[in-house]
């Protein structure tokens, strides 16, 4: 196996674009063909701080009246947990992460839909991350009224606060992660998320392997 470092690759999408799905299926693929250890998580989350962060942001009665600051600050608490808990070490250690959600989702939903300015965001995303950046951003794309559908007709859980936002602010969303992704595309892969899940699965992981896999 050609590559001894460890790699991080983050998923991106607005909601409903089917993001946890695609990871497992990705995970499972990964497991088959790499000999590191993959490690699946989140953001918000993926510690027991940045979990209770997750809860404070998404489904809290108090974070009704959260500010778009207060929001930034917290995303971004949760991110520098992680960063230093789980990503860093892990890919020091030779391991594979794949990221639901990283500092994009910051630059896109903080910046571009919440409309705060690009130096704090661009300042506090650093501030989180540190050295650690993606090696490869995947962007699952749908339409804002295909991801509304989706979460209408999702059986599990009540709408958490971010998904009760309107369609606009979804299309804002939308188009900050294709002009992210046009801005910087070695490091990004944006794949249409509209289609068929097994296609979906196929073009993520033709672009993983030519990527990181192709020289075996
Ligand atoms: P998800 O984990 O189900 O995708 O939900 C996370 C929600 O939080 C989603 O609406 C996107 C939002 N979010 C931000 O607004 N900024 C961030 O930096 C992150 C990581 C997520």
């Amino acid at each position: 196996m050609s590559h001894e470092k460890g790699l991080l690759i983050s998923f991106e999408g607005s909601e409903g674009c089917g993001k946890s799905t695609q990871i497992r299926r990705i995970a499972d693929r990964l497991e088959e063909i790499d000999h590191r250890d993959v490690i699946v998580t989140r953001e918000p989350g993926g510690t027991i701080i940045g979990e209770d962060i997750r809860h404070l942001l998404m489904h809290a009665d108090s974070s009704k009246s959260i500010l778009p600051e207060t929001e930034l600050l917290l995303f971004a608490a949760s991110r520098a947990q992680l960063v230093r808990e789980i990503i860093f070490p892990a890919i020091e250690n030779g391991k594979v992460v794949l990221c639901d959600r990283f500092l994009d989702s910051t630059t896109v939903y903080q910046g571009v839909a919440r409309q705060i300015a690009d130096d704090p965001v661009t300042m506090i995303n650093q501030f989180a991350v540190g050295e650690i950046i993606p090696d490869l951003t995947i962007v699952i794309d749908i339409p804002p009224e295909v991801g509304f559908e989706r979460i209408k007709h999702r059986v599990s859980d009540m709408p958490d606060r971010m998904e009760q936002e309107n369609i606009e602010f979804y299309g804002k969303v939308r188009k900050g992660y294709l002009h992210l992704a046009r801005s910087l595309p070695e490091r990004f892969f944006v794949v249409d998320g509209n289609g068929d899940p097994e296609e979906i699965e196929l073009e993520i992981w033709n672009e993983i392997h030519a990527r990181f896999y192709s020289q075996e």
